[in-house]
């Protein structure tokens, strides 16, 4: 299937003040200048929270860790797990069709979505709570026929069962996930055979994916990043250990088992961002370790990005390319500048006025302005610019200046109408972006 951005675009994306702590804090995770590697799970996050990915959200993920549009855009395009169109305000449903559920009667649950919820998928249904598609083998084979719903896996899935599922789902009920014929796991359906002295479904109700979907209950909500308070396995020797509230609330640390044990950590979203001190502190760390977030592009990583360029395809939507030639290494046409960028280079404009540090009454945030990302406002406060009334007062000129100087960011001032907005932040007002972050 071809997967392209939707036609129909939000004017901006801001994450919410709790998730923009945690996205922050999740760069942290990784190594000095492997942070775009974050690229998946702030990505994930934005779906969590909006339903499905939109161009200013993954333009604004990309802002964040300093990449190329076109790195955040190969990224969303490619894995099936992020949804390029808006998708049923309750639940999108992913149908396996691959050879085992293919065999085990998937085509039969297609059939069900297209009766129950639309007649062709990425459709939203009428009363536009679900919307459905056909997906590749989501690894649960041997519990076949199988969907993912949410973030969970509903398996041994029949027609009946399927429907009833469906109908529970619009009635605001979310049904247990796991399999649905009642068996545990995958053993076989009369119970183990072989090993049966060992842990298993004699002692749980089930198994440990299934028990932590069901503690934590987020399978179909979404996340405004205040519903989830985990604890990063990293973290949990330092922070969780010493504080029995925070184990208590960790899916990971509690509830302990009779002999003591804990239960295991199994879905790929308890994998959370909290650092010791996080996330009030999370923003710091970022802008710590974002000092040397020039990378090298070394191999198996995202490269950051190197010239600041949008991706080709938005380029169309924001800005049109004034030259035009082959492909070079980052898929933009070799040779290409944006309007903002070749006016950026033309004219070298005239510097503005700089301040060695901020005011005593510390430094405004500038990432409040839309298109300015941590990687940004460092840049900005490195060149002697920490508050909104500086911004405010560039001239024609002076923000020729700035854009010619926003080493990898080139024309983003101008594009992104940096002083208009900072003229508002100044005198105290909102602008619809930074409404949103507060
Ligand atoms: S074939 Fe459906 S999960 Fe693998």
């Amino acid at each position: 299937m071809l997967r392209r951005l939707h036609k129909d675009q939000p004017e901006t994306f801001a994450f919410t003040p709790a998730n923009q702590a945690w996205a922050e804090a999740q760069v942290t995770k990784y190594p000095e200048g492997r942070q775009a590697s974050a690229i998946i799970p702030l990505l994930w996050r934005a779906q969590e929270q909006e339903g499905w990915l939109s161009r200013p959200a993954i333009e604004h993920v990309a802002d964040m860790l300093g990449l190329a549009y076109i790195r955040a855009l190969e990224v969303a395009t490619f894995y099936f797990m992020f949804q390029l169109q808006p998708v049923g305000a309750v639940a999108h449903i992913q149908i396996c069709g691959t050879t085992s559920c293919m065999i085990c009667g998937a085509e039969d649950l297609v059939a069900v979505c297209r009766d129950k919820i639309a007649s062709r998928p990425h459709v939203i249904s009428e009363d536009g709570k679900l919307s459905w598609e056909e997906v590749e083998c989501l690894g649960a084979c041997a519990n076949a026929p199988m969907a993912q719903i949410g973030k969970d896996y509903y398996e041994d899935l029949t027609t009946e069962r399927f429907a009833e599922m469906l109908d529970q789902f619009r009635a605001g009920e979310v049904p247990v996930p796991g399999p649905q014929n009642g068996r545990f796991t995958s053993e076989p359906l009369g119970g183990v055979t072989s090993l049966t002295d060992a842990a298993g479904s004699k002692d749980e109700a089930a198994n440990g994916s299934v028990a932590l979907a069901h503690r934590i209950g987020d399978t179909i909500k979404r996340i405004d990043g205040t519903e989830v308070p985990l604890v990063a396995p990293w973290g949990r020797a330092n922070q969780a250990d010493d504080d029995p509230e925070v184990a208590a609330r960790d899916p990971m640390m509690g509830p302990s088992g009779p002999d003591g044990k804990q239960a295991g950590r199994v879905r790929g979203q308890a994998d959370a961002p909290r650092t010791r001190g996080d996330a009030s502190d999370g923003r710091a760390n970022v802008r710590g370790s974002d000092a040397t977030a020039k990378a090298k592009p070394e191999a198996g990583t995202v490269a950051p990005e190197p010239e600041g360029r949008p991706a080709a395809g938005i380029a169309k939507t924001h800005e049109t390319p004034t030259v035009t030639g082959t492909t070079d290494t980052d898929g933009m046409p070799a040779g290409t500048q944006t309007a903002a960028e070749s006016t950026a280079t033309a004219d070298p404009g005239t510097k503005p006025a700089t301040m060695d540090a901020p005011k005593s009454t510390g430094a405004d945030d500038l990432k409040r302005i839309r298109g300015v990302g941590p990687k940004l406002e460092k840049m900005l406060n490195g060149m002697g610019f920490w508050h909104f009334d500086q911004i405010a007062a560039w001239s024609d000129r002076e923000i020729a200046w700035v854009d010619g100087n926003l080493e990898g960011f080139k024309g983003r001032a101008r594009r992104d109408e940096w002083v208009k907005q900072a003229r508002v932040l100044a005198e105290g007002g909102e602008t619809e972006f930074s409404s949103r972050q507060t």
